[in-house]
């Protein structure tokens, strides 16, 4: 199968190609090291990674499979149909697995320019090329266009509402989860209208490695092992339902290979918890790894201004994937962070170039007009 996978560079994107690829997926392997080529899980299976080197993309996520004979990147932009066109007729892709996005809220306060072009124009663009590439070659049945999208766009739940699932009406409140919610329509008029094979995917927040150090889960860790403040948004009382990004990918190859064109799959990690108690396990893991006193870091937690419309609950529902695809989320949250705690003490080649070039940790989505 050939499959063009559109943000590969980035956190999710990487974990998918990795494990569609056979590649051990994250055991820090440092971007020198040589890498032998592996072998596909599935031998047959080609990757053509679509990413336009952003800010969030790295090339050490991919390090593991980049001198693969079954892998190779094309720096374009979703968001310029002609160029998706020429790519997509050279490779003739089977399949699209959709990640490329702005994903961060914060930044979606700041500056949403950027959402609306990449999720939704991008979206669109895709489609029309996944659309016309399929059509070109009589493929329109076969082919499958699986776009990953989140629970943000279901809005925020109360403390006793049930979890989010596929029949949640769409309530998307950041500029984040409004674009997101927009390219899930779009997806979804292209199935009922052109016929193209989509599945939509719904997922829940990822942490593990190769998580930009933007994010909650990261930031912590980095800020923790320096020693630094940890901020907090409001009280901490905020909750979110925790999935491991390779747990997430399998979800995702899953929807691609057994997934019913038309059909959405909400897919969590059966893990809520209040933004607190994580900082809180991330303070006492690092405190253990670094031999420290247990309990000293979670003195660095300070409570800061809370983020602007911050929704208080996601959680999901993930019966209908694991009845119909089979897929469980096989990641224990206080196993999955101690790997992912170790993983960013084991891999400061990957983040330390990200801290001093391209984002050094400081707050981001206050929404001051700039
Ligand atoms: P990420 O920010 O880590 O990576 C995004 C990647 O997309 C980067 O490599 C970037 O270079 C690329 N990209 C951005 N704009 C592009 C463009 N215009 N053209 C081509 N490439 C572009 O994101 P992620 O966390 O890996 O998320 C992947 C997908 O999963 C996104 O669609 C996101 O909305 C969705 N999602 C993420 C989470 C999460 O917890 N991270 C949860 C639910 C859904
Ligand atoms: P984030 O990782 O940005 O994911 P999302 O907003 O998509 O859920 O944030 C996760 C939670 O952590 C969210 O409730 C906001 C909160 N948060 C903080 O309290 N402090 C921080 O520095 C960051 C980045 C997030």
């Amino acid at each position: 199968m050939k499959i063009a996978v559109t943000g590969g560079l980035g956190f999710i994107g990487s974990a998918v190609i990795r494990l569609l690829l056979g590649s051990s997926p994250s055991e820090g392997e440092g971007p020198h090291e040589p890498v032998e080529p592996v072998e596909p899980v599935d031998v047959r299976t080609r990757v053509m990674n679509i990413d336009k080197v952003t800010y969030a993309a790295t090339t050490g996520s991919v390090a593991s499979v980049a001198e693969s004979p079954f892998y190779h990147h094309v720096e374009i932009d979703i968001a310029d149909g002609p160029a998706l066109r020429d790519a997509f007729a050279r490779f003739e892709p089977d399949a699209v697995i959709h990640l490329a996005a702005e994903s961060h809220v914060d930044r979606s306060i700041d500056g949403p320019d950027a959402f609306v072009r990449t999720n939704v124009v991008g979206t669109y663009e895709l489609l029309q090329a996944a659309r016309f590439e399929a059509e070109r070659r009589n493929v329109l049945d076969s082919f499958r266009f699986v776009h990953v999208s989140t629970d943000e766009v279901f809005g925020s739940l109360g403390l006793d509402d049930a979890p989010f699932d596929e029949t949640t009406a769409y309530d998307p409140r950041s500029p984040y989860s409004a674009s997101k919610a927009a390219s899930d329509h779009f997806v979804r008029a292209w199935h009922e209208t052109y016929g193209l094979p989509t599945i939509i995917t719904n997922c829940s927040n990822n942490y593990g490695p190769f998580h930009f150090p933007e994010k909650l889960i990261p930031l912590m860790i980095l800020k923790a092992v320096a020693g630094q403040p940890l901020p907090v948004y409001g009280r901490g009382d905020n909750i979110r339902d925790w999935l491991y990004v390779e747990d997430h990918a399998r979800a995702i190859v899953s929807a691609l290979r057994r997934g019913e064109p038309g059909e959405t799959y909400a897919v969590g990690g059966n893990a809520e918890r209040t933004n607190l108690d994580v900082v809180q396990t991330i303070c006492d893991q690092v405190d253990v790894e670094l031999g420290d006193e247990v309990g000293g870091r979670r003195e660095l937690i300070e409570f800061v201004a809370d983020r602007p419309g911050h929704d208080l609950r996601y959680a999901i529902d993930s019966a209908k994937i694991r009845r119909e695809l089979d897929w469980v989320p096989s990641t224990d949250f206080a196993d999955g962070l101690a790997r992912t705690v170790r993983w960013y003490l084991d891999s400061e080649w990957w983040w330390r170039p990200l801290l001093s070039e391209r984002y050094d940790g400081q707050r981001l989505g206050v929404a001051v007009a700039s």
